[in-house]
């Protein structure tokens, strides 16, 4: 009997929608080459959710998002929204999706496709090769902490207000996932934070040594400031295997370590909460990179950050590592074929538009599959 799972698709603003059309062509050839079938909703997210509900996350869109096996999501913001009250801005819609799926840890691989290694802001030698996990925290820490806001005080000067906590139990499961990936990879993690300030980055290395010690003590755990961290990256990235850190240091050191990759582009995410009873997971998969509403509707955005998203969720969610498996090594061959979107920095007169990219992949896709029988 075909497996069946269903997905939403959120496409979201700017570059979003353009991207994931190229992930539909993705779908569809993997459903056929496969034994699986995808049952596909598309709904609105952000900017485009607001212009159409009046708010970035509908509550129906929430719902669908709940039943579903598993989400996946373009891009949020955009100009047109700027001026919105802050509540109804595009980027709430995310937070609230991750926040209200509970989908605590943040997988964002930055892999250096051999292909791309000239096309990285770093020098080759030091990039080739370059196979880094990093796990963000997702729902906690100062992005959802409280008290936040803007006050003004008696004399009508004003404060703006972010709170950094942190709880023992949101630390310590992400930390397991952190752990749970190095068992599969290099078996080494790195732990960030500034407990050298924080006293919430104190809490976070006692932790993550906790769940260390009395779980995974056969994975070689070290700590680094989040400062140290941002250097180590540029200077030397392949020191590192999985690094696991806070929700804000996340953010900033997962597009750092994008850039090393030859471009945001290229960057896909794995979003994922509890196992539930039922053994399910929750998750969303989206690209590292935003909007990008500098080039939307130019058809020249790279598609691939998306599409690997959802390799990602082959992997993550339906357990299909081979086709998977399939896709990135598609992606990786027509790196190597001297196809390029124009991020990537290839030749000027010979860079594909989304859409080639989109088809150039699947095509790619269909004569891997064709080799090996599947
Ligand atoms: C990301 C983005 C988001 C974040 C924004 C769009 C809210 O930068 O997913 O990295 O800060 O988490
Ligand atoms: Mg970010």
């Amino acid at each position: 009997m075909s497996k069946n799972f269903r997905l939403l698709i959120l496409p979201g603003d700017g570059i979003g929608p353009e991207v994931m059309i190229e992930v539909d062509k993705v779908i569809s050839i993997i459903s056929s080459m496969f034994d699986v079938q995808f049952d596909i909703e598309k709904d609105d997210i952000g900017g485009s959710a607001y212009d159409r509900y009046g708010v970035p996350l509908a509550d129906e869109t929430l719902e669908k998002a709940k039943s579903s096996h598993a989400v996946l999501l373009g891009a949020v913001g955009g100009e047109k929204w700027d001026n919105l009250d802050f509540s109804l801005k595009p980027e709430q819609g995310l937070l609230k999706i991750r926040k209200e799926l509970d989908l605590f840890a943040n997988l964002r691989p930055a892999l250096c496709f051999e292909s791309m290694v000239e096309a990285s802001s770093l020098k080759p030698h030091l990039v080739s090769g370059l196979d880094i996990m990093i796990v963000r925290e997702l729902t906690g820490g100062v992005y959802f902490g409280k008290p936040r806001g803007i006050e003004t005080k008696s004399d009508g000067s004003r404060v703006g207000i972010n709170t950094q906590v942190y709880a023992t139990h949101e630390i310590r499961r992400v930390a397991r996932i952190a752990f749970e990936l190095a068992q599969k990879r290099d078996n080494r993690v790195v732990s960030c934070e500034k407990s050298n300030v924080m006293e919430s980055g104190i809490l976070w290395r006692e932790e993550v040594q906790y769940v260390h010690d009395n779980e995974f003590n056969d994975v070689s755990l070290s700590h680094m400031y989040a400062d140290n961290c941002a250097m180590q990256l540029v200077r030397n990235p392949k020191q590192f295997d999985v690094i696991v850190t806070d929700n804000l240091f996340g953010d900033i050191l997962s597009d750092e370590a994008s850039m090393l990759t030859g471009s945001l582009g290229m960057l896909p995410s794995a979003s994922l909460g509890e196992i539930d009873q039922n053994n399910f997971r929750k998750a969303l998969y989206e690209p590292v990179h935003g909007s990008a509403p500098d080039i939307a509707g130019q058809g020249i955005a790279n598609p691939i950050a998306s599409i690997l998203s959802f390799a990602m969720c082959l992997k993550y969610s339906f357990n299909m590592d081979k086709a998977s498996d399939l896709i990135s090594t598609a992606v990786n061959k027509v790196l190597e074929n001297g196809f390029k979107t124009k991020d990537l920095l290839g030749d000027e007169n010979k860079n594909l538009t989304t859409q080639e990219m989109g088809d150039e992949i699947v095509k790619q896709i269909s004569d891997l599959g064709a080799d090996n029988g599947s």
